[in-house]
């Protein structure tokens, strides 16, 4: 984007951000983006409950449970076997595909690996797809995806943009939807790691940003609550130590799951910080 549209985007984000300050039902910033509407409460939509719990697949029994049917050390061994083998993106799927180490394969209808330009710079990792993404096959298309493509606009981003500057790549911890939408577990997501990681490592994003705290937290390889990890730039390392050789750190920003706003609306504030930091970045790096 040139300086103009850069300045304006900015503008309408401190905007925001001042104004959120005494109005905690700010809207999204609306420089260039048309009009925001007041969101509907969300239905089935439930994620990013779990502000401070620890979701780091750590301390995992390694018996066999009903989320991770080889059991969680088995099924591990096989998810990072795939993950290693694979060297493009749709050999990526496919191993995913493949892959019976989830429970939540038998109960999810579709799976659901991504969306957007995989050759944007900017990628976006979730937590797990809702009943509307394990309808469509796509993550964030939901109630909660409205609003993410409302955050994203407000820092010049679209994934439906041609231009890979203009566009983001978007994929989640998890693969299948988690019944009910409940929070992953620890071993869905100590087994579904080495598939994001690998995912990162074959899209080559120049920047990440984690959304909510089961992404931020796995991918940080942290115990703290989203409320802490949010609004600082970390260097991305994958946590799979397989993975690491030759790996180059990535910028990592983590915010507010979108689900989580829509149910405490008076923290988009912060996000808007957030996407100012992110519009700054891509300006410091180039990519914008
Ligand atoms: N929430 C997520 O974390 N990911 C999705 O794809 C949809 C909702
Ligand atoms: N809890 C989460 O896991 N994510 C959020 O974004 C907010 C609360």
């Amino acid at each position: 984007m040139d300086n103009r549209e850069y300045q304006a985007l900015k503008t309408a984000l401190l905007w925001h951000l001042d104004a959120g300050a005494d109005q905690p039902f700010a809207e999204a910033p609306q420089g260039l983006i048309g009009p925001a509407q007041e969101q509907a409460a969300p239905k089935g939509d439930d994620y990013g409950k779990n502000e401070s719990e620890g979701v780091v697949p750590r301390s995992v029994h390694p018996e066999a449970s009903p989320d991770v049917p080889l059991g969680a050390a088995e099924a591990r061994t096989e998810s990072l076997k795939l993950a290693l083998a694979a060297q493009t993106l749709a050999e990526l799927r496919a191993a995913i595909a493949g892959f019976d180490g989830i429970g939540l394969k038998a109960t999810a209808t579709t799976m659901v690996l991504s969306d957007g330009n995989p050759e944007a710079p900017v990628m976006l990792v979730g937590e797990a797809p809702g009943a509307e993404e394990d309808r469509q096959g796509k993550p964030f298309v939901g109630e909660s995806g409205l609003l993410l493509d409302r955050i994203l606009a407000s820092a010049g981003l679209d994934r439906k943009a041609a231009e890979p500057l203009r566009s983001i790549y978007i994929s989640n911890i998890l693969n299948w939807r988690p019944p009910g939408n409940r929070t992953p577990t620890p071993a869905e997501v100590m087994v579904s790691l080495p598939f994001i990681e690998r995912h990162i490592q074959l899209v080559k994003p120049k920047l990440l940003i984690f959304a909510g705290g089961v992404a931020a937290q796995a991918l940080l390889g942290s115990t703290e609550g989203i409320s802490r990890l949010r609004g600082r730039w970390f260097d991305y390392l994958p946590q799979t130590p397989e993975l690491r050789d030759g790996a180059v750190p990535i910028p990592a920003l983590a915010t507010f799951h979108p689900s989580y706003l829509l149910r405490t609306p008076a923290q988009k504030r912060l996000v808007w910080g957030d996407m100012l930091m992110l519009l700054e970045k891509r300006r410091d790096l180039e990519i914008i």
